[in-house]
């Protein structure tokens, strides 16, 4: 597992992935106009076209790209594409900020990869967490901001925070509340990754020089 970017000097380049309304992104985009980030955002990619969190990137003046997995023979193929369109942008951090397919063993293998999940993993992984978490009536969950792997939402953990299951809650209401502290929590993360670097041992990750 590699070690993080640590860039006194200059600001650690970040590509962006997104398959939907983007709003994480958006986070991303509002910290990143300030210089004392540490990062900026070089490129957003997606897996679809038309779709809101594109058209946030480009209102923003980031170049985009779209890879999709219906245009390739095999998912490998795919996997080879994606890879050599974010390496185009010399990313030294892959944001996956509501990117809702499975990243393969090339992008994985080329770049660091940091995910946000709608749930306290290990629980409720995949792409329904908030429909599952309240399906399995837990009175908590959350968020967790983690390294991605080549298993689904399986990765180390880097941050976690819980949010409380109201008794009215359905998977909108929870799932925006959700993500009201998400979007703070990888904001946070993906800020002190490229300020202060990180390390990996194991399945723990810690923030900041060894
Ligand atoms: C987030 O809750 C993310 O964790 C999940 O999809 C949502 C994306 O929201 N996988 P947005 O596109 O950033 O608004």
């Amino acid at each position: 597992m590699p070690s993080g970017p640590h860039h006194p000097t200059e600001a650690a380049r970040l590509v962006v992935l997104v398959s939907g309304s983007g709003t994480n992104l958006q986070a991303l985009l509002d910290a990143a106009a300030a210089p004392s980030f540490g990062a900026a955002i070089v490129a957003v990619g997606a897996d679809r076209d038309g779709i809101e969190g594109l058209a946030r990137a480009e209102r923003a003046g980031i170049p985009v790209f779209v890879e999709r997995v219906g245009d390739h023979a095999t998912r490998d193929e795919w996997d080879e594409a994606l890879a050599g369109k974010i390496a185009a942008y010399k990313p030294d951090l892959l944001v996956s900020a509501g990117f809702m397919k499975i990243l393969g063993h090339r992008v994985l293998g080329s770049f660091p990869v940091v995910n946000t999940h709608p749930a306290l993993l290990p629980s409720f992984p995949g792409a329904h967490a908030v429909r599952d978490a309240l399906a399995y009536g837990v009175r908590v969950t959350g968020c967790t901001v983690h390294l991605v792997d080549a298993g689904v939402d399986t990765g180390p953990v880097i941050a976690q925070e819980a949010v409380a299951v109201r008794d009215g809650d359905d998977e909108d209401t929870l799932h925006e509340r959700i993500k009201t502290v998400e979007r703070r929590l990888l904001v946070e993360i993906v800020g002190r990754m490229a300020r202060e670097g990180w390390t990996v041992s194991g399945r723990r990750v810690r923030l900041g020089r060894a």
